[in-house]
């Protein structure tokens, strides 16, 4: 884990959400250092979707954020979404938006285009480290997207995040509607993904998969953010335990 005293590369803080009279969002307050892994825990309609896109400048038109969202000491609360994917901020949405009559490769290589839009004459840089991130896509490169099981897509999705090489890579429920084994791998690879520096804002409801990979956590209740520790600390919370963990299961 880094130590606290570094610079976080994100502090939001105060950050509220409405869809028109409905707030769905209450002065969230999160920071993520680099190279942490740091997770949101929370049931369904907890407001997990509505924090991350907020923060990404990528909420639905009926959506209006206030608060602040310093990105790398900058507050980016008025930059529009483009620019904050210039800056390094990356989010694989909750829809994971591929193109499923292109093939893999293709969909690797428009995850570069920004880089390449912006000169950068290395732009295809990151399609090795992915393809050894996610052999599964190397084999399967020439493949229409389409034809990817939902563990494949979700990998393919992460990987042309990556192809973008941010520095702030947000994860949006990454294990939603995937059997046990293929989250583990998912997971897996997350977590190995610490290594190249890339720091995680993960969103989850598979509470127990994210606080294991995850240095710290924060658990989001209607809109609020209820408790925050280290991940560790977290999972042997009695209340996450009850709530989102099970009574009977330990945490390994
Ligand atoms: N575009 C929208 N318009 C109105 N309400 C919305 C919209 N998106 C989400 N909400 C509401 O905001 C709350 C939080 O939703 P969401 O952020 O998607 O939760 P989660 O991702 O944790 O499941 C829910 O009550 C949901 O109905
Ligand atoms: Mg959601």
């Amino acid at each position: 884990m880094q130590p606290d005293s570094s610079a976080p590369i994100l502090d939001v803080a105060g950050l509220s959400v409405r869809y028109g009279k409905v707030e769905a969002l209450h002065k969230a307050a999160i920071k993520v250092r680099s190279g942490q892994i740091v997770s949101v825990i929370g049931p369904n309609g907890a407001g997990k979707s509505t924090l991350l896109n907020a923060i990404m400048g990528a909420l639905p038109v009926s959506g209006h954020a206030k608060g602040a969202i310093a990105f790398r000491g900058e507050d980016v609360s008025a930059v529009p979404v483009e620019k904050r994917v210039e800056r390094g901020m990356c989010l694989v949405p909750e829809k994971r938006e591929l193109f499923s009559t292109m093939t893999v490769e293709d969909n690797l290589v428009l995850g570069a285009y920004r880089r390449k839009r912006a000169g950068e004459r290395d732009f295809l840089d990151q399609l090795e480290p992915v393809f050894q991130l996610f052999p599964r896509l190397k084999e399967r490169r020439k493949q229409a997207s389409g034809t990817l099981s939902g563990g494949e897509r979700q990998m393919l999705a992460v990987g042309r995040a990556l192809m973008g090489k941010p520095d702030l890579l947000m994860l949006d429920e990454p294990s939603l509607g995937l059997a046990p084994l293929i989250v583990k791998e998912i997971f897996h690879i997350i977590s190995a993904l610490r290594q190249t520096g890339v720091a995680t804002l993960l969103i989850e409801q598979n509470a127990r998969a994210a606080l294991q990979i995850s240095d710290y956590g924060y658990v989001l209740e209607t809109g609020e953010l209820v408790l925050e520790g280290a991940a560790a600390d977290l999972a042997q919370n009695p209340r996450v335990i009850e709530t989102y963990l099970g009574l009977t299961k330990k945490v390994a």
